[in-house]
């Protein structure tokens, strides 16, 4: 699959199968994470694997709609560290760009995965951090939960011309 072909037909996929992602298939999604454009190339993130079964069945408890996670094969957790930010106020930009990297990298590999949002729910950041006893510099803003696909979805054209302006609004 191309690149815009992986851009253009990727979907949110909520239903896994029972079946493991490889170490090396894991390793490629920490790797594409880590190639992501960061302001001043910054690069303030921290990433938690997560494949405890344990862990991953009670993040629904503070996450409204992470129920997917108790079937998922594993999850992973992008994470802002304030202490690597040298350009303030960029950290949650440069996790979202980390973040969508892994999702089509995921969908690349013929994983599914979805991205589970945190920050800026402060509920949702206070779980994962007391879940995982995170230090007060490490902010969880995604999760990424991951596993080989049970659902098809087909791909949505959300083209919008009206949202295209051209010199002035
Ligand atoms: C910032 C952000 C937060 C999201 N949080 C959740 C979430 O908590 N639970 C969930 O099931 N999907 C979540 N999603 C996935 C969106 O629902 C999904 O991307 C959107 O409906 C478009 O569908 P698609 O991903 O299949 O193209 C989130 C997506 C983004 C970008």
């Amino acid at each position: 699959m191309d690149a815009l072909e992986t851009i253009l037909t990727r979907r949110s996929i909520r239903k896994y199968k029972k079946q493991p992602i490889s170490p090396e298939q894991v390793q490629k999604l920490l790797q594409v994470a880590c190639q992501a454009p960061s302001a001043g190339n910054q690069q303030p993130w921290q990433f938690v694997l997560l494949d405890d079964r344990k862990i991953l069945n009670v993040i629904h408890t503070f996450h409204p709609s992470a129920k997917m996670l108790t079937d998922a094969d594993r999850a992973i957790l992008v994470c802002g560290d304030l202490n690597l930010e040298k350009f303030k106020g960029y950290w949650m930009i440069d996790c979202a760009a980390a973040t969508e990297n892994i999702l089509l990298a995921a969908h690349s590999l013929g994983l599914g995965a979805c991205w589970l949002g945190l920050y800026p729910r402060e509920a949702r950041v206070a779980g994962m951090k007391k879940l995982l006893h995170l230090p007060s510099n490490i902010i969880p803003f995604a999760l990424v939960a991951l596993g080989h696909p049970a659902e098809i979805k087909a791909r949505e054209d959300r083209y919008n011309q009206s949202r295209i302006h051209h010199n002035k609004w």
